[in-house]
């Protein structure tokens, strides 16, 4: 009592105290020859019993206003595959062992969970180390069999880059793939679009000439980017034109920290404002996003990279000082991913899969002749539905039951 009122004088280091007594609220465990610690807070919120948790919605179904943060247990009770809860408000909890196991706290537990569910850990490359990275898929395997589909999704997810091949010669045979992963996403240029010399320079996108690309991420512009790039050759370029080139931004990125740290300073603190005006299909845009080059997540490991020279706008939301010794780094960032890229012309039935969040793509010049036309049928997929399909098909070909 009287510790109590003694502590009371000094508010931080009561604060401390319950922090630390929190922190050592939990139940230990012990799961196949391991002792396990689970907060009492975080077993209580998840019990998994029908009152708390509604099976079929696989959500938490607990009224928060009447949850108590101090919760503790009054009987435990453990068999094989079981540990049994009775709380001191009389609730009774379950949980089976495995599914503690899965959850647990460990720095080990919770690096095999990110691998396996969370996103698998992404591996650079640049162009020596290119035939690594640039997997191939057959398309008919693809639709047919859920191993070759995870396969595909998990390598894109890893090296951000991949081929489909032997796809049918028709502009609807991208959809297939499509949906078999989820659904396109919806952009200004629809859910697909046709990339094709456009005649008399009268475009609404330089892609649309038969010039040189430039290395770029696609629609810079947008907030919500579109995570993936689907590239479908269906009549290709003769000679030498219409090659595109691959770079991966992370490795240039991750080069430049180690290289020009201060550049890649200047490309992760500066904000670009990226921008696209037109009218597709009778139907006015007026795209602008601010964001850096080069972007981390709050690990300080890159999230995404943003790259375009068309469709920078000439708007430079910075002081006037920043802008001469940013240009140098882009200028740099740009001379490294040429560098560093590789080379792949794609014949008719290829689908270039492309991370358009890490990856910088561009292509050859072409001659654009009646006798030698190109054409790509394009479109986009998201990152969401991209992990949501690879963690449905990794659940269900590896058994991972302990996931509900
Ligand atoms: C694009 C693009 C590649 C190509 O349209 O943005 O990158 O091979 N096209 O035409
Ligand atoms: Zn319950
Ligand atoms: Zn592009």
């Amino acid at each position: 009592m009287l510790l109590r009122k003694y502590l009371k004088s000094f508010p931080k280091l009561q604060n401390v105290l319950t922090q630390k007594r929190l922190a050592q609220d939990y139940l230990k465990v012990e799961v196949t020859g391991e002792s396990l610690k689970f907060p009492h807070v975080w077993l209580r919120d998840n019990c998994q019993c029908d009152a708390c948790f509604h099976r079929s919605a696989n959500s938490r179904f607990i009224d928060w206003s009447q949850f108590d943060l101090n919760v503790k247990p009054r009987d435990v009770s453990q068999d094989a595959n079981t540990v049994k809860v009775i709380w001191e408000d009389g609730h009774k909890s379950s949980y089976q062992l495995n599914w503690l196991k899965f959850r647990s706290f460990t720095p080990e537990s919770r690096k095999t969970y990110d691998m396996t569910i969370y996103k698998p850990t992404k591996k650079t490359w640049n162009k020596d180390t290119f035939g690594e990275a640039m997997a191939k898929f057959d398309y008919t395997e693809i639709l047919v069999s859920d191993e070759i589909l995870h396969n595909w999704l998990y390598h894109l997810s890893v090296y951000g880059v991949s081929l489909i091949q032997n796809t049918p010669d028709s502009d609807k045979a991208l959809d297939a793939i499509l949906e078999k992963v989820a659904f396109p996403k919806m952009t200004h240029y629809g859910a697909k679009y046709t990339i094709q010399t456009v005649a008399n320079n009268k475009t609404n996108s330089v892609a649309y000439l038969p010039k040189k690309l430039q290395l770029h991420t696609d629609l810079s512009y947008y907030e919500y980017g579109p995570g993936v790039t689907l590239l479908h050759c269906e009549v290709q370029a003769e000679g030498d034109g219409g090659a595109n080139l691959l770079s991966d931004g992370y490795y240039v990125a991750d080069y430049m920290k180690q290289h020009h740290p201060e550049q890649y300073k200047l490309l992760i603190d500066t904000e670009v404002e990226w921008r696209n005006i037109g009218i597709e299909n009778g139907i006015e845009f007026f795209k602008l996003h601010r964001s850096p080059v080069i972007n981390l997540n709050k690990h300080e490991e890159l999230s995404r990279i943003h790259f375009s020279i068309p469709q920078r706008s000439s708007y430079f939301p910075v002081n006037i000082e920043a802008v001469a010794p940013w240009y140098k780094a882009y200028t740099t960032f740009l001379e490294l991913n040429n560098q560093y890229a590789a080379y792949l012309k794609t014949d008719p039935g290829d689908i270039l899969v492309v991370d358009n969040l890490r990856l910088l793509h561009g292509r050859n010049s072409y001659e654009d002749t009646t006798s030698n036309v190109r054409k790509l049928n394009g479109a986009f997929l998201d990152w969401d539905e991209i992990y949501s399909r690879l963690r449905c098909l990794t659940v269900k070909l590896k058994n991972l039951d302990t996931i509900y």
